[in-house]
């Protein structure tokens, strides 16, 4: 039990020093800059800058953006906000310090992998007079827009900064994906599996027409498919194996930003009356993992970020534990699952989290147990009515005690209260007090 509250303290000691900064709470103040505050909402761009430290935030009010916002899909507006966040922390004072008046700093564009050459960095120019310019790094752009002023600070975390224009750059504004063909992308990508599967199923379609909406995939990739733990999908109904692929997917666009910041369970595109098929996700630093309940997966890469679509590749095949629940419920001895040497392993960042999955095995188990119970009570049953028949014809000795013979070995322990193996008696134990403790805590 020391182990588990030890590893509460930690938990909510973790919990409570995440407090985090919220851009659009930041912005929302000021009625200049009400439309680049929405458009980052819209380009979720908002929740990648809240999962970031570090950060400048460079800020163009209503009249100056409308050019940008009114002449462009959303793919192309947040291409060019993204080169307005700068992974560096400047102020007001930092810009007129540059080391020999000048500095490259990089950009959120540059963390999306599509950037090529310069055009992720941004160049800080202390111009003459005082004034400072901001202008793409790519050869030949000029530094166009210029710094106005502070807008807030929170030393070192973000710093929020007026310029006058965005950030342009040759070939920023012709990144269009909106109309581009999803399985051709995922067999580029090297998942030739899931895209052959989500042909031959019409889920492309599905995809296809959700993309103009909001649409995240999680690709597995062609070795997720050849794993040993991997579904045999040629043994699943063709209606378990659309399940399985919609479960791959989300009906809104969701890039890593906003996944990282996504608490409780998220729906996927299998979600309905019939089952929950959600999925929970956990960030380690950059790192983020999905959980099913069953198994879980890494992201390995985004494929495409363009809003509103959002491919990933992913490490494993996601298992619903709507259909593969059952699997992984071995006999109560051989399960150490829950050994209390085994929990310190749970480093996940959300107590929550950690509590959601601690309940969900609490009660597979208990489940179990209670299961295997009955089965050997109506088993128990069945054999009285035919011994009761079996005395009616013929003359059974008056002290049956043979009734109690035919069971195992294995359900007379578990039938006794006293005659209870060692780790049967000790799982009761156990449970009772993690009971205990969790509905406490
Ligand atoms: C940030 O603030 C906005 C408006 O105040 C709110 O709607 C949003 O949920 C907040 N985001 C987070 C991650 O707390
Ligand atoms: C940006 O800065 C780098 C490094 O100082 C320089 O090589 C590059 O030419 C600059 N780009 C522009 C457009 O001024
Ligand atoms: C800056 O971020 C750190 C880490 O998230 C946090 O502990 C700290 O309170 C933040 N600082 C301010 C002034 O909000
Ligand atoms: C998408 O690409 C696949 C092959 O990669 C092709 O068979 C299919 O016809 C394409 N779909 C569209 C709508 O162009």
């Amino acid at each position: 039990m020391g182990v588990l509250h030890l590893l509460f303290l930690t938990l909510s000691l973790t919990t409570m020093s995440t407090k985090a900064h919220n851009i659009t709470q930041i912005l929302s103040p000021f009625p200049d800059y009400t439309t680049f505050n929405n458009l980052l909402t819209q380009t979720k761009l908002a929740d990648e800058i809240n999962s970031r430290r570090t950060i400048t935030v460079l800020v163009v009010n209503n009249v100056a953006i409308s050019d940008l916002a009114t002449k462009n899909p959303l793919s192309a507006i947040k291409t060019a906000l993204s080169l307005l966040v700068l992974l560096d922390y400047f102020d007001g004072a930092k810009l007129h310090q540059l080391s020999g008046g000048a500095a490259t700093t990089t950009t959120l564009y540059q963390t999306t992998g599509r950037a090529e050459g310069n055009l992720g960095f941004v160049n800080i120019t202390d111009l003459k007079g005082g004034k400072v310019g901001f202008g793409s790094a790519v050869p030949g752009s000029a530094s166009d827009s210029a710094y106005k002023k502070e807008v807030k600070k929170i030393p070192y975390n973000i710093s929020v900064l007026e310029v006058t224009e965005p950030i342009m750059a040759t070939g920023i504004l012709s990144s269009s994906a909106s109309d581009m063909n999803i399985t051709a992308g995922l067999e580029k990508a090297g998942c030739k599996t899931f895209a052959a599967l989500i042909t031959s199923t019409g889920v492309a379609k599905l995809f296809q027409v959700a993309a103009d909406k909001g649409l995240t995939v999680f690709a597995p990739s062609d070795e997720a498919f050849r794993a040993p733990n991997a579904p045999d999908l040629s043994k699943l109904t063709n209606a378990d194996v659309v399940s399985i692929l919609q479960y791959h997917a989300l009906a809104s666009y969701s890039p890593i930003g906003t996944l990282k910041t996504a608490k409780g369970p998220i729906i996927t595109m299998a979600t309905n009356g019939a089952g929950k098929f959600d999925l929970t996700v956990t960030t380690a630093g950059d790192e983020v993992t999905l959980e099913t309940g069953v198994d879980s997966s890494r992201i390995a890469s985004t494929l495409i970020d363009s809003t509103p679509l959002c491919i990933f590749t992913v490490d494993n095949v996601l298992l619903p534990p709507e259909l593969f629940g059952k699997a992984p419920l071995p006999a109560p001895a051989a399960e150490p699952v829950m050994s209390p040497s085994h929990a310190p392993v749970v480093s996940s960042p959300s107590k929550a989290q950690f509590l959601r999955r601690l309940r969900r095995r609490c009660s597979l188990r208990l489940r179990h147990l209670w299961n295997l119970r009955r089965k050997v009570r109506r088993r128990n049953r069945v054999r009285q009515r035919t011994a009761r028949r079996t005395v009616k014809s013929a003359p059974a000795p008056r002290n049956s005690r043979r009734l109690s013979k035919p069971y195992s070995p294995r359900q007379r322990r578990l039938l006794s209260p006293f005659s209870c193996p060692k780790s049967f008696i000790s799982h009761q134990f156990f449970f009772s007090h993690l009971e205990f403790v969790l509905f406490f805590s």
